[in-house]
């Protein structure tokens, strides 16, 4: 087999990776936030206020920059109000889009920026535009936000909050073209104008408010709410998730899978940089500056349900593919990090493509949750520009680049490079020169994650079988690397200056 052949040009910059692109989504679905995140101050569990402390502790390594909520489908559905105040006194409701399970309310605004402080994050709140009024959204902006006399900020301190929170990312509502409201573009724009106009700016508190956008290759829904509304919003959503099944009905499992489902998958995956691409195109119209940022707050692997569990939990489980299938997305993203300046994988905790999944008080890190982790890296970093020379996979006569990649430099000089190789069967010999150096390097390290069967995943009895291992398969020689990334694989090199 041919070398793979990379040049990372260190000296030209392709601008910053806005480390938002590592965001993290968590809804009211199945056990996210209840058992996942929330078990209460009550709860045998050992926590903090109410949050789960091995969950938490595990979720602040990743250095997790920004995390959605309430949802989703949910967010359109709920009414903040019931979720403030004595826990005892909250509304009972039902979720009626996941499970038909009784929402207690018991994790509301106060726990989940609560939450967020812990995390260290920033909050994204997804406000209700499908059954919710302007008045209620417009309050919900104020009673977080406000630090002067209003009745929502006394409201507030009455419950217990006396400074306002920093509440930046505001989205206005959520698939508005589905499950929040079924509504046409034409219709969710003069909307959105009307709902955004009343989520205001309290003191220094700036909004960057966030629009539904398209779902998959709806391109129409793009033009149409550039053309009529881009002047409103600083960001625009996309949503497209990762099922290599023909179907909804049929997604695949998420272990039990052949060489072709795996194949499926990363052609799937792949198809987010097209997706990007044209929608990118279209905002470039009405927004050539790359003013309004390309939001794609879901993304991920979807499979059909672990066998026995709720259907309406989306609970799956997570093997060295979903790894390589973060990988990919990362690398997408940071190669359109112009104009993608958020992106948030759903969901964070036992739901779809999660970092940590729980069982009782046990919990396990999942393969994507190491990915995020060795990827951490290049959360704010410079994008530096890369030609590559790369052999292709190929399976029942299509083919896909074996492997994908991107390289950032941080602010100490140090040169990150990410790999995934997606085949499952062959290593991936590489070369890389790193061209147009300024100054000396010294060192290279790195860290692999593989597996040796494709479907190899972290289990409540073995929960390390997929885990990071220091890489050993690297060697630095001036300014050429050698690499051999062994099957179905992430590797991180580090090469210091
Ligand atoms: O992430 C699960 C669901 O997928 C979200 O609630 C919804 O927005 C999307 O359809």
């Amino acid at each position: 087999m041919e070398r793979n052949q990379m040049i990372i040009n260190t000296d030209i910059e392709k601008g910053t990776i806005n480390k938002n692109i590592y965001g993290q989504f968590s809804e009211h679905l199945g056990r996210c936030i209840y058992e996942g995140l929330w078990v209460g101050e009550d709860s045998p569990i050992s926590n903090t206020k109410g949050i789960r402390n091995d969950v938490l502790e595990a979720l602040k390594k990743l250095n997790i920059p920004v995390l959605r909520w309430p949802g989703g489908c949910f967010a359109d559905e709920y009414h903040w109000k019931d979720g403030v105040g004595p826990r005892e006194n909250r509304k009972r409701m039902v979720n009626t889009h996941w499970g038909g399970v009784v929402e207690n309310n018991h994790f509301g605004t106060h726990e989940f920026l609560l939450l967020c402080e812990l995390l260290e994050c920033e909050p994204y709140i997804c406000g209700n535009v499908g059954s919710g009024t302007v008045q209620e959204m417009s309050e919900w902006v104020e009673y977080m936000t406000f630090d002067g006399e209003s009745p929502m900020a006394h409201w507030r301190k009455e419950n217990g909050r006396s400074e306002p929170w920093k509440v930046k990312y505001f989205g206005i509502g959520n698939e508005n073209w589905g499950c929040g409201g079924n509504m046409r573009p034409e219709y969710y724009a003069d909307l959105y104008r009307r709902y955004q106009t009343y989520t205001r700016n309290y003191g220094d508190n700036q909004l960057y408010k966030i629009a539904c956008g398209a779902n998959v290759e709806d391109y129409h829904w793009t033009e149409v709410l550039m053309r009529e509304a881009a002047r409103f919003m600083d960001g625009l959503s996309l949503h497209y998730y990762t099922v290599p099944g023909d179907s909804w009905e049929h997604k695949g499992s998420a272990t039990q899978f052949s060489e072709s489902e795996w194949f499926a998958t990363f052609k799937k995956a792949l198809y987010m940089d097209e997706l990007i691409t044209k929608h990118g195109k279209i905002m470039d119209q009405y927004d050539p500056e790359k003013r309004v940022g390309l939001i794609v707050d879901e993304w991920g692997t979807w499979f059909d349900v672990e066998i026995g569990t709720n259907p309406g939990f989306l609970y799956q489980q997570n093997t060295i593919r979903d790894a390589l299938v973060a990988g990919v997305h990362f690398h997408i993203f940071h190669k359109h990090s112009d104009r993608v300046q958020m992106a948030n994988i759903a969901q964070m905790v036992n739901v779809l493509q999660a970092m940590v999944l729980t069982e009782g008080d046990r919990m396990l890190l999942t393969p994507t949750y190491h990915v995020f982790n060795m990827f951490k890296v290049h959360q704010d970093a410079t994008l530096l520009a890369v030609d590559a020379n790369i052999n292709g996979f190929s399976l029942n006569e299509e083919m896909i680049p074996q492997v994908s990649l991107s390289a950032s430099k941080d602010k100490n000089g140090t040169i990150n490079i990410s790999l995934c190789n997606l085949d499952p069967q062959n290593e991936a010999p590489i070369d890389i020169r790193l061209r147009g150096l300024s100054y000396a390097i010294n060192n290279i390290s790195g860290q692999v994650l593989s597996a040796t069967k494709i479907n190899d995943h972290n289990t409540f009895v073995n929960p390390d079988k997929v885990k990071p291992e220091p890489f050993a398969g690297a060697t630095l020689t001036g300014e050429n690397i050698s690499a051999t990334l062994p099957p179905m694989s992430v590797v991180l090199l580090s090469v210091d200056a």
